[in-house]
């Protein structure tokens, strides 16, 4: 399984929603925590989708609520995964929100986790590796390895002077 190679888009996982009373908060906008509820459901699909195993949430690395989302909106999700390491993937989730005269979808939000597929004994088990098809495949697999460490760094799973791509991220 480890020597495989998969495409991004073969895990690609969309879903479409409408924001209802319940999802929303007193100024009947839609609840953070249900977005994120709906981002981790299509997310291990995607993950589901690359390993074609059981995929846990280990992290949810950056989530970016830059637009408010109101009642009665249709909000499409679409997930794929950007990069397999050994047993972990960074899944990207983008959030539109659909404007109802044009059908145009104006990206909303964006969130990036990391799943784990595990075993029967819930134990880490490897995954393909991913083949970037398109520019911003690439970019978002070049990026993945510096998001990955930062991560583990504030997991406290990797000492700060082994996260040699952090440096990147602060480049100008
Ligand atoms: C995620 C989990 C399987 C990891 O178990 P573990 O014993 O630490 O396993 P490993 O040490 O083999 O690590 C597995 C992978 O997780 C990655 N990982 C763990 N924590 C991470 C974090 N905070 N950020 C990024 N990657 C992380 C490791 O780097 C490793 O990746 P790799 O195999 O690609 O190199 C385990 O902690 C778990 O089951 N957590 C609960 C998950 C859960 O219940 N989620 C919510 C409900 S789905």
């Amino acid at each position: 399984m480890a020597n495989q190679t998969k495409y991004p888009s073969a895990s690609i996982a969309t879903t479409t929603k409408v924001v209802l009373p319940n999802d929303t908060n007193t100024l009947g906008k839609l609840f953070g925590g249900a977005l994120m509820a709906w981002i981790d459901e299509i997310a291990a699909v995607a993950a589901f989708r690359h390993s074609g195993r059981v995929a846990v949430t280990a992290a949810i690395n950056n989530v970016s609520f830059s637009k408010q989302i109101d009642l009665g909106a249709i909000v499409t999700l679409s997930a794929k995964v950007s990069r397999a390491f050994n047993s972990s993937m960074e899944v990207i989730i983008d959030v539109t929100v659909e404007d109802r005269v044009t059908g145009e979808q104006d990206l909303s939000n964006q969130a990036i986790l990391t799943f784990v597929a595990v075993d029967q004994n819930g134990r880490s088990i490897a995954v393909p590796e991913i083949t970037p098809e398109t520019e911003e495949d690439q970019a978002r697999y070049d990026a993945a390895l510096r998001r990955r460490q930062l991560s583990l760094v504030i997991a406290g799973r990797m000492k700060a002077e082994d996260a040699t791509e952090l440096r990147a991220i602060f480049k100008a």
